[in-house]
């Protein structure tokens, strides 16, 4: 069964931030693509590498000679050990993505849960207004 975690509220990992956290005794590096957030195991596939802790970039590709241009910009984590590449959005191995990615976990950013306030109980205590403005970020894991 699914677990959600809480990990971060959304303004805490901005564009091209990362955060790592421990859920549940594994570490998981939280990433911000572009506004979207994507989880995946601190633990490279290759030699068990920190790999949330590596650079992230992109593509460079040239049709022809001399004409570069970079493609998929923040979306490829490269292991700081020895160089593997993976896909932050799918955790597909950049050169076997067939054979080889690093385990991924569903994210979503969810607000404030408001729900238990329409909830009508027979006694009630004095209370006061409490407003939570932000969002946040859940992991879920198995
Ligand atoms: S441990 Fe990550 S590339 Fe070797």
């Amino acid at each position: 069964m699914m677990a959600k975690h809480a990990v971060a509220a959304v303004g805490e990992i901005p564009r091209g931030g990362r955060k790592i956290a421990q859920i549940k005794g594994r570490s998981i590096g939280i990433f911000n693509v572009e506004g979207e957030f994507f989880a995946i195991l601190n633990h490279c596939p290759h030699q068990s590498g920190p790999l949330c802790l590596g650079q992230v970039s992109g593509f460079v590709e040239a049709n022809v000679p001399g004409e570069y241009h970079f493609t998929r910009r923040g979306e490829i984590i490269r292991c700081p050990w020895h160089g593997w590449e993976f896909d932050l959005k799918n955790g597909q191995s950049c050169i076997e993505p067939d054979h080889t990615r690093v385990r991924t976990y569903k994210v979503t950013v969810e607000g404030p849960n408001r729900d238990s306030s329409s909830v009508e109980l027979p006694y009630k205590a004095e209370t006061y207004p409490v407003t939570i403005n932000d969002q946040y970020i859940f992991v879920e894991i198995p």
